[in-house]
């Protein structure tokens, strides 16, 4: 097994000479630490089966989901995928919302551990997957700044960037990630297994406590710009069929870019949950969720005016019913 460090970059290593079907316990715990070390791992020439995604993505722990499509082609019951989805689909507008800079699950009451995707079919061009280390930019945050959001936390709602960055508001319901609820986490984040610190905020993330909306929205979109104004801190995978790629959604943030969403793009996603010790900000039925709520019920009203002038103009999708994720 060989770990090499992506050049000019500040996190990142490609793994080879591995198959991630067959892990050893001893390479796997090699695996752990080169994870906790560079932030993500990239395995090239994979081609896992589904079994084979989730065995590997249960040794980190309790799974979010698993071996599911994320692609713009929803799979079947039967395995096979259907027709590329219409843009006008709740499935692609999320999708599309995932072109912003985020961490996974952040929008639910335990943020995830960690993520990993797996290519099976991607376009020529575009549809890469970006990632960027919120730890290097921790330490190069000024210290005002630093001594600034050391106390603040923020709210975080996948209703919120949808309806900011997109005007999408998808039907409320509490069996999907759009359920109405905001939980609040702490924007610098201890990070439980390294002890080092780092940011903890992007498209999620609104109303800090404290704070006016103006200065909360200007502080947040300040923070997420000056993590990725430094390239070596992001890092561009542009994704061959068979790759799989591993990353720590406590540290890094990440997104999808755009391609041409006629064409095919079909990646395995498995998302293993947090640690309620480290992860969980609180559930629905915590007396403290009732503030989330009210935060985001008031924030998605003023969206639902100023949200008119971006690309799905605080319009609601017509077709497609995103499932619970
Ligand atoms: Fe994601």
């Amino acid at each position: 097994m060989k770990v090499t460090p992506i050049a000019d970059k500040v996190f990142g290593a490609v793994v080879s000479e591995l198959k991630l079907g067959e892990l050893s316990d001893a390479h796997f715990a090699e695996l752990n630490t080169a994870l906790l070390k560079y932030g993500f791992l990239v395995f090239p020439k994979q081609f896992l089966s589904d079994e084979e995604n989730v065995s590997f993505a249960e040794r980190f722990g309790d799974l979010e989901f698993a071996a599911s499509p994320m692609s713009n082609k929803p799979k079947n019951e039967d395995g096979s995928y259907a027709d590329v989805s219409a843009i006008d689909t709740q499935l692609m507008r999320t999708n599309v919302g995932n072109e912003a800079w985020h961490t996974d699950s952040t929008y639910k009451p335990l943020s995830s551990k960690c993520a990993m995707l797996s290519a099976v079919i991607v376009p020529d061009e575009g549809g890469e997957t970006e990632l960027a280390d919120l730890r290097a930019a921790y330490v190069a945050l000024d210290q005002e700044t630093k001594y600034r959001i050391s106390q603040l936390s923020a709210y975080h709602s996948a209703q919120f960037s949808q309806a900011n960055d997109l005007g999408d508001f998808p039907p409320q319901d509490e069996t999907s990630i759009y359920h109405g609820e905001a939980y609040l986490r702490p924007m610098v984040k201890i990070h439980p297994e390294t002890g080092v610190k780092n940011l903890f905020v992007a498209r999620h993330a609104f109303g800090i406590p404290g704070l006016s909306r103006e200065e909360s929205r200007a502080l947040l979109t300040s923070l997420r710009d000056f993590v990725v104004s430094d390239e070596s801190r992001v890092y561009t995978h542009k994704w061959q069929a068979g790759d799989t790629l591993l990353w720590d959604n406590r540290a890094l943030l990440h997104r999808a870019r755009p391609y041409d969403y006629s064409l095919p793009r079909v990646l395995t996603g498995t998302r293993v949950a947090g640690d309620p010790e480290s992860e969980l900000a609180y559930y629905p039925t915590d007396p403290e969720a009732q503030a989330g709520r009210e935060a985001l019920a008031a924030e998605l009203a003023i969206l639902r005016v100023e949200a008119k002038d971006r690309m799905f103009g605080a319009t609601t999708a017509t077709q497609g019913r995103y499932s619970a994720r």
